[in-house]
């Protein structure tokens, strides 16, 4: 990972460097300081460039004197306008532009020390690759940007938020690392493996195999499960760094390690993305780990429900019927719709165990999620106003944007079953992420719930917003804020 150090020095020593540029003619004083020092190598670049420090744009000056192998100025949008996902953005674009120097510097100015921390955060996590299958010569290796000093005015504010936005940094990372393993690596027994280091970190980590999952009666998830090699696992990770008593916040996660579809076999174009089925596991993994690593103070518990969807002689076929946790019964039309027979059972486990006083789940779990939103907002669902309002206010803090669907009694008829208490898809192909959401609303009774389907936005096929493509990460910064603007004392 990108190391990160602040300081107030205003001249860099390294050779590769990024400035942040304020939309408009102002320029700073930085900038003139810089401008001089190459002889108005920045100024004319930028004028022939067209660049006027816009939002999303950069102007790359290469060899601008002596001492400098590149400059990359960053556009920063209207000053009034620049908040801490601003920040971030243009963070990231300066890590993704600084090239494969080895140690680089990001001039902030006189940014504030906030501000210059999620610049900061946005670098590390723009600067991000999973490199580990690439067999690269080993002088090659070592071109890669692994130390960034952040040069500005406000050094003490930036170090003091620091260490916080370092642990989300670090989540966000593991998170963007488990959803970018292969299935033949991340198997549900790896995953679970991988939970268990974070026991170092002060996590209470449980793993739960298939005989503790038959024993509290999760033929839903088990079902799924039947047709593959690999055994399925449950984890609970538990975070008590709030008063012993409180009831925890829970999150929930779909971790289908691999979803071929199962008999309802998928097409064979695109099905390697189904590697990836996993995010919503990956997130909650992804987010605990940053709670301790800040020691936040709130008890937290993830819970995420780990099983490969394959097809075999001992697959679930559709029109098998099977028990979940809760005791209602659910005909299985088709193997596909797989993610929300994993959180019924781990939904109502939560719940049971926990009584926790609010649960957010977090699944890729419908293709129809991206027919409706693209990529840019993920859905959001929920049988509760005021945690809607939370979560939606916390997506538009980190930029991890949510928006709400509607839910609503009347699709239920949608689910109803000749034989079974449900079944598990509707008829037709109409409204499918809320057929889908109003399934697993069965499943958590009055807790105050919400269903992220994270479908669209777990993985970008292209490089956006300073972020590297791949694996996102989507929604550990949002539920990180979230925690942190209702549910952390003092
Ligand atoms: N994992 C998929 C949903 C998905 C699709 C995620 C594309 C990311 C990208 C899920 O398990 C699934 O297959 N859903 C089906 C449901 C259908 C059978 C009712 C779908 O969306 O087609
Ligand atoms: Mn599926
Ligand atoms: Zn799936």
């Amino acid at each position: 990972m990108l190391q990160i150090s602040f300081s107030t020095q205003t001249q860099s020593t390294v050779g590769a460097l990024a400035i942040l540029v304020p939309e408009g003619d102002a320029r700073s004083a930085a900038f003139q300081a810089l401008d001089q020092a190459t002889h108005g190598a920045l100024s004319r670049a930028a004028k022939a460039e067209g660049f006027k420090g816009k939002d999303g744009t950069s102007c790359v000056v290469l060899a601008p004197s002596d001492s400098f192998e590149r400059i990359v100025l960053i556009g920063l949008g209207k000053t009034e306008d620049v908040d801490a996902w601003a920040a971030e953005k243009a963070g990231g674009l300066a890590a993704s532009l600084l090239g494969r120097a080895p140690r680089a510097a990001l001039v902030v100015g006189d940014l504030s020390g906030v501000l210059a921390a999620h610049a900061a955060l946005g670098a590390v996590l723009g600067a991000y690759h999973f490199g580990l299958y690439q067999t690269e010569d080993k002088d090659d290796k070592k071109r890669v940007l692994a130390e960034l000093s952040v040069l500005g005015a406000h050094v003490a504010a930036a170090e003091e938020l620091w260490p916080s936005l370092l642990a989300v940094a670090r989540g966000v990372v593991l998170t963007r690392d488990l959803v970018s393993e292969p299935a033949n690596v991340l198997n549900p027994v790896e995953f679970a493996e991988r939970a268990t280091t974070l026991r170092a970190h002060g996590l209470d980590v449980e793993v739960l195999d298939r005989a503790a999952m038959a024993e509290l009666g999760f033929g839903a998830l088990l079902g799924v499960a039947q047709g593959s090699a690999n055994e399925p696992r449950t984890v609970v990770m538990r975070w008590n760094g709030g008063k012993e008593g409180d009831a925890p916040v829970a999150f929930i996660g779909k971790g289908v390690t691999f979803d071929s579809g199962g008999i309802s076999i998928k097409p064979a174009a695109g099905m390697e993305d189904m590697k990836w089925d996993m995010a919503g596991a990956a997130t909650v993994t992804g987010l605990m780990a940053s709670l301790a690593l800040r020691k936040a103070p709130v008890n937290a518990v993830g819970v995420v429900g780990l099983v490969e969807n394959m097809v075999s002689g001992t697959a679930q076929r559709p029109g098998d019927v099977v028990r979940s946790a809760s005791g209602q019964t659910i005909e299985v039309l088709n193997t596909d719709a797989e993610g929300r027979l994993v959180l019924a059972d781990v939904l109502w486990y939560a719940r049971d165990r926990f009584a926790p006083r609010l649960m957010v789940d977090l699944a890729t779990l419908t293709g129809a999620i991206i027919v409706g939103l693209g990529h840019e907002y993920a859905g959001l669902f929920s049988n509760d106003d005021a945690l809607a309002v939370g979560l939606a206010d916390a997506g538009a803090f980190t930029g991890e944007k949510l928006w709400r669907m509607p839910m609503s009694k009347e699709y239920d008829a949608l689910l109803k079953s000749d034989i079974a208490d449900m079944q598990n898809i509707s008829g037709g192909r109409a409204g499918g992420s809320i057929t889908a959401a109003q399934f697993l609303k069965r499943f958590v009774d009055e807790t105050p719930w919400a269903h992220l389907d994270i479908a669209g936005v777990a993985w970008a096929s292209k490089a956006k917003n300073g972020q590297p493509k791949g694996a996102t990460g989507f929604g550990v910064r949002l539920l990180d804020r979230f925690v942190r603007n209702g549910f952390e004392q003092g």
